[in-house]
């Protein structure tokens, strides 16, 4: 073997809602379970087949609930003989629906970093699916300098844009959804994906056209894979399953070909349409049946709203086109049930349906074509590519009832057409679509991101210092923070002084290393052990003040000073700081709120530039352009995993913008009395304390509300008031 084909490649997959597990996935259980799941799993196991493949990790939510499988509760699971599942605990113990998760995200980043660090090993690749996981998986990606991949699975501008046309309010959206927070989170993670997978061309053309970071050339279509030792035709002429006796309690006559619909019980998955089509379509309603499997019940009355509303529905549709004994809707089913299910329909020759309104993925499609059946489906979104490269059935419009009966009953009559579709689906599933293939375009892309870096073997390699003796920080911000009342400082020397010598102490500051200096000597501030500069571009140990070049070097990624001056110069309210204050990793500008644009559109107008950018507004007075990779908080994280500190064992203190990255996340936050306006949002987030006093005298609040000095305490919940 030469050296470059030793299976070396570390890949790490991030997944992070609904119940994911090795085996016997809970597919339908719920909205967060279904798809996306499935794939990464699939996805892991496949990767780690692959000779050159060593390792697949496969992160999610650790989940102690009692009300599901203990499995979830695990912290590992071993799902092939190269790859794991590592869950990860994020906000309360129990089972959370996805909108919720956001502000748990920071601590599930700097876990995982921990974890790395315990391995000893940084990742060749991140890989985050969907938007939290984009949101994290950037995160981590930025400070250790690994490529990112970003899938969406779908995205929050088309669910937005939905919505809308439904009526919806923004406030709904966002009581609801989270809406905007989500899509921050994918322009978080487009900031920083090398790579975009996708499945079909329609998602990069309709769905990612939507972002302020359209690039198209960083997209690449990797259409999914499809398991054909799971999905493939009848072998037997009758296959005797116990979901056969489920629909007998159902259906009259169960030799009719079967109308096949498999989803979630999720609106956009129209199945009511599907109803009308059959119920207003005489031939159809007189020869065949129609089945659907919408996810698993137990008493409707119960559900979550959505589904409630899309299963009583379904009754009262039934009853109104009078479909007893034609249409059966089992309560159950379970993942073993679904090839079954398609194998039977085939038998019947019936058709698979997806009307969904939208369908980013279609892997059902896949599966049943994989099976033989002919495939009826929404013309929006990645049917159009699979109907297109198989030939193995019709598309249709959504919301055209006739047109979905007549598509229907065009395939049930014409047997030669029929015979011609399952065929196509057979042969030609296994040839597009195959996870052999889909690996295998996958590592094509992976292997033209890894290229190792200097910096990663850096990263935790512990240097002569003080550091490694530490074993407690505590890190604040100097203007308005540490400095401005000249009392309270003193009270928080006199403590510092009292301190073991193993707390160590550190400022974060947006000031440059001159300014800094100059306030630490006029206050007389002993020279911190460590010294975060500009912004969190420059970072500076002990009394010599030595800079941290390998930081320093990993904020050059996708910097490109000129491109944001010729951007933002002209822009009205902004004025640039003066020429000493331009770092090489921070560009600097006096603000007047009055006048510039909103922070959002000016992010807005940085990613239409194509500029890969922080924006990071401080005292409603400056605002600061940094790399990617640069933030006071990112600064930290950094010293956490290079010096292998404990973010529990960090306490934090700030009053504004530039400290926001900082406070967030495992470590410690203290935010002091007279905080300015653009911290407000972070009120009641998990570990960040809003002190009542104001300055240094917060800082020693924020220290005895946490005992920092003594056995650290961590309350559960939030601290509000
Ligand atoms: C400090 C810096 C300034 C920066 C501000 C906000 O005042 O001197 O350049 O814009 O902090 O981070
Ligand atoms: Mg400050």
């Amino acid at each position: 073997m030469t050296t470059s084909e030793k299976p070396n490649l570390y890949i790490t997959l991030f997944s992070l809602h609904g119940l994911i597990r090795g085996e016997n996935l809970e597919l339908g259980r719920d909205a967060d379970t279904g798809g996306q799941t499935r794939y990464v799993v699939e996805l892991a196991k496949s990767l780690s087949l692959e000779k050159k493949v060593d390792r697949v990790d496969l992160f999610t939510r650790k989940v102690v609930d009692s009300k599901i499988d203990q499995i979830y509760a695990r912290d590992e699971e071993q799902i092939a003989e190269n790859a794991w599942i590592i869950r990860t605990p994020c906000g309360p113990r129990r089972y959370l629906r996805k909108e919720v998760l956001w502000p748990y995200l920071d601590s599930f980043s700097d876990q995982t970093i921990l974890y790395f660090r315990s391995k000893g090993r940084i990742p060749d690749v991140i890989h985050g699916h969907y938007a939290d996981a984009g949101y994290v998986g950037a995160q981590i990606a930025r400070l250790l300098g690994v490529p990112f991949i970003f899938t969406g699975h779908s995205l929050g501008r088309v669910k937005m844009g939905r919505l809308k046309e439904k009526g919806m309010s923004l406030p709904v959206m966002e009581a609801r959804y989270n809406i905007s927070h989500r899509i921050d989170a994918e322009e978080f993670a487009l900031d920083t994906a090398s790579k975009v997978i996708v499945s079909t061309q329609q998602e990069i053309d309709e769905q990612y056209e939507l972002y302020d970071n359209y690039d198209k050339s960083r997209k690449i279509v990797i259409p999914p894979g499809v398991d054909t030792n799971t999905f493939y035709p009848p072998r037997k002429r009758r296959h005797r399953t116990s979901i056969l006796k489920e629909l007998k309690r159902f259906l009259e006559d169960i030799n009719k070909p079967m109308i096949l619909a498999l989803s979630r019980a999720d609106e956009r998955k129209n199945i009511e349409n599907l109803i009308h089509a059959y119920g207003q379509n005489k031939y159809l309603r007189n020869t065949a049946n129609l089945v659907i499997l919408a996810g698993n019940r137990e008493d409707i009355r119960n559900s979550d709203p959505g589904s409630k509303k899309v299963w009583s529905n379904i009754i009262f549709l039934v009853d109104k086109y009078d479909l007893y004994g034609k249409i059966a809707y089992p309560k159950k089913h379970n993942q073993q049930d679904v090839p079954d299910l398609y194998r039977l329909a085939k038998q019947t020759r019936g058709v698979f349906l997806n009307p969904a309104l939208t369908e980013p993925f279609g892997l059902t499609l896949l599966e049943a074509g994989a099976c033989g059946l002919p495939l009826i489906a929404t013309n929006d979104g990645g049917p159009n590519g699979i109907i297109g490269d198989c030939k193995n059935g019709i598309l249709i419009d959504p919301l055209n009832i006739e047109e979905i009966g007549t598509a229907i009953q065009k395939i049930l009559q014409d047997g030669k057409l029929w015979n011609i579709y399952s065929k196509n689906g057979i042969v030609n599933i296994k040839k597009f679509y195959s996870w052999k293939a889909h690996t295998r375009g996958y590592l094509t892309e992976v292997n033209k991101l890894v290229k190792r870096r200097y910096f990663k073997r850096n990263m935790m390699r512990e240097e002569k210092s003080r550091m490694p003796t530490i074993d407690r920080m505590i890190i604040t911000d100097i203007d308005n923070t540490l400095v401005g009342d000249k009392e309270a400082l003193q009270r928080f020397l006199e403590l510092q002084q009292s301190m073991d010598s193993n707390v160590g102490f550190g400022v974060a500051t947006g000031r440059r290393l001159g300014l800094t200096r100059k306030a630490l000597k006029e206050w007389q501030i002993p020279t911190p052990d460590l010294l975060i500069a500009s912004v969190g571009s420059e970072i500076y140990y002990g009394k010599k003040l030595v800079l941290d070049l390998s930081w320093h070097h990993h904020l050059n990624y996708q910097w490109k000073p000129e491109k944001v001056h010729q951007v933002l110069d002209a822009l009205p309210g902004l004025k640039l700081q003066n020429k000493i204050d331009q770092r090489q990793y921070k560009i600097s500008y006096f603000v007047d709120m009055n006048k510039a644009p909103s922070k959002r559109k000016i992010m807005s107008l940085l990613r239409e530039n194509n500029l890969k950018v922080k924006v990071i507004h401080s005292h409603e007075a400056y605002l600061d352009i940094l790399p990617i990779r640069a933030s006071k908080g990112l600064a930290i994280r950094y010293l956490v995993m290079k010096w292998g500190l404990t973010p529990e064992r960090v306490l934090v203190a700030g009053d504004s913008g530039n400290d926001e990255e900082m406070l967030r996340g495992n470590t410690l936050g203290v935010v002091v009395g007279n905080f300015s306006p653009e911290l407000k949002h972070l009120y009641g987030k998990p570990r960040i304390y809003f002190a009542g006093k104001s300055f240094a005298d917060g800082i020693i609040e924020g220290i005895e509300y946490y005992n920092f000095l003594g056995n650290i305490h961590i309350p559960e919940e939030p601290h509000v008031e």
